[in-house]
C-alpha cells in the first residue's frame, strides 16, 4: 500500500460508458449510485444482498447486479471502484486488488487505505461543486451546501460575472412566503436588471434586491386607452429590447389564472426569448398552509380549481356551475370573495349540501394568514362578519374537516 500523505488531487472523472465496480449494496452504495448512474457509468454491483432502492435501480437496468460476495478478479476492466461491503476482509482484499490493477478506489470503511476520496458534491445551473476537507465529511457537506445555496440565490456571484438570461423570465413567485419561490426563480430574480411585479406573491423578496435593480409595480404602469395587460406587455418588451434582464414576477404559478401565456405570446410575437419558471400555486399551497389537504384518502379523490371572478349568472362565465355542484370532491375557489354569496347559492341550488364545509383562507402563507370556517349556507354572512378581504382561497368540501389537529401556518 502507498501512503496517502498530502492533500488529495481533485479531478473530474468522465465515467460515461466506463466500467465502475461497486462492492456492497447497502446504504453507502445506495447513496453513491445515483451520481454514478447520472454520470453514465457502466456499473457492476457485486453483493449478496442490496437495499430495496438499489434493487429498484438494478430492476430499472441502471446497474448490473451480481448477487454474490466479492471474489478476486471482480475489478478486472474497472476504471474506478467503490468498496463498501460489510466484510472487512473482503474490503481489504478488494482494496489490494484495486492497488495491483491500478484502479482508483474509494473505501467506505477505511479512508486511509483508499486511493481516492469522494468529495461532497452538488450541482446547480451547470456548475458542479466538489468539496474535500480531509477527514471531516460534515464540514465538506456544510461548505458544499453554503456554496450551492449562494450560487442558487445569486448571492455568491459578483454582478459582473452573472450569467444573465436573455429576454424575459416569467417567474412564478409562489403564494407569498418568500421561502416558497423556486430556486430557479430566486436566482433569476438575483440576476435581474428590471423586475415587474404583481401585488400578490413574495413582495418581501423585492426589498432584498440591490439598489440598481428597477422594480416596477405592474398595477401602476399607466395604460391610458390601452388595457392594463397590454401596457404590461409593452413594458416587458421595451425593457427586454433595451438589453435588460427582465423578470416578470407573478403570484403563485404564472399559468394558473395568471395571464402568463398572454404575456409569453406577446413576447414571442415581439421576438423576445421567454423563460417560464413554474411557481407554487396558491390553489394548493394556501389550503395546505391552513392545514387543509386538497385531497385525502377516503375523503376526496379529486379537486377542482375554479375562478370566481365572474358571477355564476354572468353570461361571460365559462364555468359550468351546475356540473361543479354535482361533484363530490374538493372545490378550490380563487378570486371568489366578492361573489361567494351567489356562488354558494348556485352550488346549493345545483345539489351540493347546504351543510358542506367551507374554509376561507386570507393571505395564506404570509404573517397575516387567517382562516375562517363556515358552511355553504353560512359562508357569505361569515365572510362579511369577519371582514374577509382578498386575496383569499375558499375551499369547499369534506377535506375542510380533516387535519384540524395538524398545525398549519398561522
Ligand atoms: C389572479 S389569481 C392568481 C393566482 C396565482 N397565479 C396562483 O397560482 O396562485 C389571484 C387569486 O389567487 C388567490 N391567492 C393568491 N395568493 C394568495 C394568498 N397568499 N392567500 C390567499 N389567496 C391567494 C386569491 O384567490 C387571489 O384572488
Amino acid at each position: 500500500m502507498q501512503s496517502h500523505d498530502g492533500p488529495a488531487y481533485p479531478v473530474g472523472l468522465r465515467l460515461a460508458g466506463r466500467r465502475v465496480v461497486v462492492l456492497g449494496g447497502g446504504q453507502v452504495a445506495q447513496r453513491r449510485l445515483p451520481a454514478l448512474v447520472s454520470a453514465g457509468a457502466d456499473i457492476v454491483l457485486v453483493s449478496p444482498s442490496v437495499t430495496p432502492s438499489v434493487e429498484a435501480m438494478a430492476a430499472a437496468g441502471e446497474v448490473r447486479w451480481e448477487r454474490r460476495p466479492y471474489r478476486d478478479g471482480d475489478l478486472d476492466g474497472a476504471w474506478y471502484a467503490l468498496i463498501a461491503t460489510t466484510d472487512a476482509a473482503a474490503n481489504a482484499a478488494a482494496s489490494a486488488e484495486a492497488e495491483s490493477r491500478r484502479v482508483w478506489c474509494v473505501r467506505s470503511d477505511d479512508a486511509e487505505a483508499a486511493t481516492a476520496w469522494t468529495p461532497a458534491t452538488g450541482r446547480t445551473d451547470g456548475v458542479t461543486v466538489a468539496v474535500l476537507t480531509g477527514r471531516d465529511p460534515r464540514r465538506s457537506a456544510a461548505v458544499r451546501d453554503a456554496v450551492i445555496a449562494g450560487l442558487r440565490d445569486g448571492t455568491l456571484v459578483a454582478p459582473q460575472h452573472r450569467t444573465r438570461t436573455a429576454g424575459v423570465a416569467l417567474v412564478g413567485g409562489g403564494p407569498g412566503d418568500p421561502d416558497l419561490i423556486t430556486v430557479r426563480g430566486r436566482r433569476l430574480l438575483a440576476e435581474a436588471d428590471v423586475v415587474i411585479a404583481d401585488r400578490l406573491g413574495p413582495r418581501d423578496l423585492l426589498d432584498e434586491l440591490p439598489p440598481h435593480v428597477e422594480v416596477i409595480d405592474a398595477a401602476k404602469i399607466p395604460y391610458g386607452r390601452a388595457m392594463a395587460q397590454e401596457a404590461i406587455n409593452a413594458a416587458l418588451i421595451e425593457h427586454a429590447r433595451a438589453g435588460k434582464a427582465v423578470v416578470r414576477l407573478k403570484g403563485g404559478d404564472p399559468y394558473v389564472f395568471g395571464r402568463g401565456m398572454e404575456e409569453a405570446e406577446a413576447l414571442t410575437e415581439a421576438g423576445i426569448a421567454v423563460t417560464v419558471v413554474p411557481g407554487i400555486s396558491s390553489s394548493i399551497s394556501v389550503p395546505g398552509a391552513a392545514g387543509i389537504p386538497v385531497t385525502h384518502r377516503g375523503v376526496a379523490h379529486e379537486f377542482t380549481v375554479v375562478s370566481g371572478h365572474v358571477a355564476p349568472d354572468d353570461p361571460r362565465s365559462l364555468v359550468d356551475w351546475s356540473a361543479l355542484a354535482r361533484l363530490r370532491g374538493t372545490l378550490v375557489l380563487l378570486m371568489a370573495v366578492e361573489r361567494i354569496g351567489a356562488i354558494a347559492e348556485t352550488l346549493i341550488a345545483g345539489g351540493r349540501g347546504a351543510d358542506t364545509l367551507v374554509a376561507v383562507v386570507q393571505e395564506g402563507t404570509t404573517a397575516a394568514q387567517r382562516r375562517v370556517d363556515a358552511t355553504l349556507a353560512t359562508v357569505a354572512a361569515t365572510v362579511l362578519a369577519e371582514g374577509i378581504r382578498p386575496p383569499a382561497v375558499i375551499v369547499v368540501g369534506d377535506v375542510v374537516g380533516v387535519g384540524r389537529a395538524v398545525a398549519g401556518r398561522g
